[in-house]
């Protein structure tokens, strides 16, 4: 098939969203709506990146691309028309079709993109657009057609007669063209309609004036399609997407026990035999392995979590965990924490930056931030890394040993190292290095025997 180039209208206001961001940087799953767009749009053309017409909020939709995105600027924006006008310049020359969409339409699978290109390739003609059919037409622009069911015009809601306005299939926004006719239609658009705009919609017409042919394709899926204006519509969509990914699980072998009350982006990974419980949110770049109890309550953000998990009234965030680790309840794991297998997280305990070894367990309301954790320590009730000094901003690190055992309210006056197998007593402020197998205890901690000498096994 001959070349195609994407276009993505997105430099419109989004009056009816009554915000200070553009309308299409608005998040739908996590995702700026344009970024959903970019992505099922992406899979109809394998040569170059779509183009994308900017203009109200250009800076801030250009920062929100990705890197190499092609973008044009529309300084006034005169309508949709005028939009595909402003970009035709930098439309391929060997592009023998353009493909035409809208930066407000997120649910848009890319298999719909690629049925209308194939459709428009098969068909020969001027163009082919995506219709729908609505219970509720109002807001977007009607499809009429003639007697014999072929495309006559698209009329806009607020050019319609009351008769046409009845018409409940309308215009996506969505339609492949041949390039040719399609620049030669566009030099005879103009503004006279009830919004003194040029509307893309006349293309249509004056394809068939011209004498090729207009294809529709109708979209089942009517939610599909829906255009976002206002942030009633962006809530509609909110869940649209959400029960498809929640679907989309479901089908891969997850359980979700309140679908109501969980909240997965459409990016998320998770493993078959995993259970989701109630009152559950887990963002884009989450990966879940199998057999994990998510929930009730977790909140996980940008996290990657081994098989056999269990994280229960608990915020993970940018965090890292092996196998058949016990997160909760009531714990926050901050960015840059790295869990082996099998630790134990549990009430009250907040981490940051933390590096932490197989076994390990932190049971109980404690703070350890900057912090490297051997294999199998135990942390008592109460343990703070005091990793920041009074008047200095950077921050220490606290390093535990293999088997360490650290006694409750120890603090460890960081920069600090407790070695292998010592153990701190309860309420110690440990402001020195404990060499490996050695007891310290009190404020300032001392060391006052060595363990294995001793022969005994550390108590708490
Ligand atoms: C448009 C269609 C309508 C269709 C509906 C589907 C026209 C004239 N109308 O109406 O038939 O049913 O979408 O959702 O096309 N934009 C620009 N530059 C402009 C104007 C708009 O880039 O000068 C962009 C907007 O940012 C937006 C898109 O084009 O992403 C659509 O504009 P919008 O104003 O939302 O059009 P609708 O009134 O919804
Ligand atoms: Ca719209």
């Amino acid at each position: 098939m001959e070349p195609i180039d994407v276009i993505i209208l997105a430099a419109g206001q989004g009056k009816r969203m009554r915000s200070a961001t553009p309308k299409v940087l608005h998040r739908v799953g996590g995702r700026a709506m344009i970024d959903h767009v970019l992505r099922a749009v992406m899979t109809t053309t394998d040569d170059e990146a779509p183009v994308v017409v900017v203009g109200h909020g250009a800076d801030a939709v250009r920062a929100a691309l990705p890197p190499g995105a092609r973008t044009v600027m529309q300084a006034e924006q005169l309508g949709t028309g005028h939009a595909v006008m402003t970009v035709m310049p930098i439309v391929h020359e060997r592009a023998g079709h353009v493909l035409v969409t809208y930066g407000d339409l997120p649910l848009v699978r890319a298999e719909t993109y690629r049925a209308l290109v194939a459709a428009q390739a098969a068909a020969c003609a001027g163009a082919t657009l995506l219709s729908t059919v609505r219970d509720d037409p109002r807001g977007y622009g009607r499809v009429l057609r003639d007697a014999a069911g072929e495309f006559l015009r698209i009329v806009e809601e607020a050019d319609c007669t009351p008769t046409e306005r009845a018409v409940r299939e309308i215009n996506t926004g969505i339609a492949c063209f041949a390039a040719a006719p399609l620049r030669a239609a566009l030099r005879t658009l103009d503004r006279n309609n009830a919004q003194g705009e040029y509307y893309l919609t006349d293309v249509f017409a004056r394809l068939r004036a011209a004498g090729h042919r207009v294809g529709i394709l109708t979209v089942a899926e009517v939610d599909e399609v829906m255009g976002i204006n206002s942030r009633g519509e962006l809530a509609r969509a909110e869940s649209v997407l959400r029960a498809r990914t929640l679907e989309r699980l479901m089908g891969e072998g997850v359980t979700i026990v309140d679908p109501a009350t969980t909240y997965i982006a459409d990016g998320a990974q998770v493993g078959a035999d995993t259970v989701i419980h109630p009152f559950s949110v887990i963002d884009e770049a989450c990966v879940i392995g199998r057999r994990c109890a998510i929930g009730p309550g977790a909140h996980l953000i940008g996290s990657r979590v081994g098989d056999g998990v269990r994280v229960w009234w608990s915020v993970v965030e940018q965090s890292e965990m092996g196998d058949a680790c016990i997160i909760g309840p009531f714990s926050h794991l901050r960015p840059g924490c790295r869990l082996g297998r099998g630790v134990e997280v549990g009430n009250y305990a907040e981490m940051k930056k933390a590096e932490v070894g197989d076994g390990t367990k932190v049971h109980h309301m404690s703070y350890l931030g900057d912090a490297m954790l051997g294999a199998s320590v135990n942390i008592g009730a109460g343990t703070v890394t005091c990793n920041l000094r009074y008047g200095s901003r950077e921050k220490h690190r606290t390093i535990i040993d293999d088997g360490a055992f650290i006694g409750s309210d120890t603090m460890l006056n960081a920069p600090v190292r407790i070695g292998a197998g010592a153990v701190t007593g309860a309420g110690s402020v440990v402001t020195k290095d404990v060499p490996a197998g050695k007891l310290a205890i009190g404020v300032p901690a001392r060391v006052i025997r060595s363990l294995q000498a001793a022969g005994e096994e550390p108590k708490p």
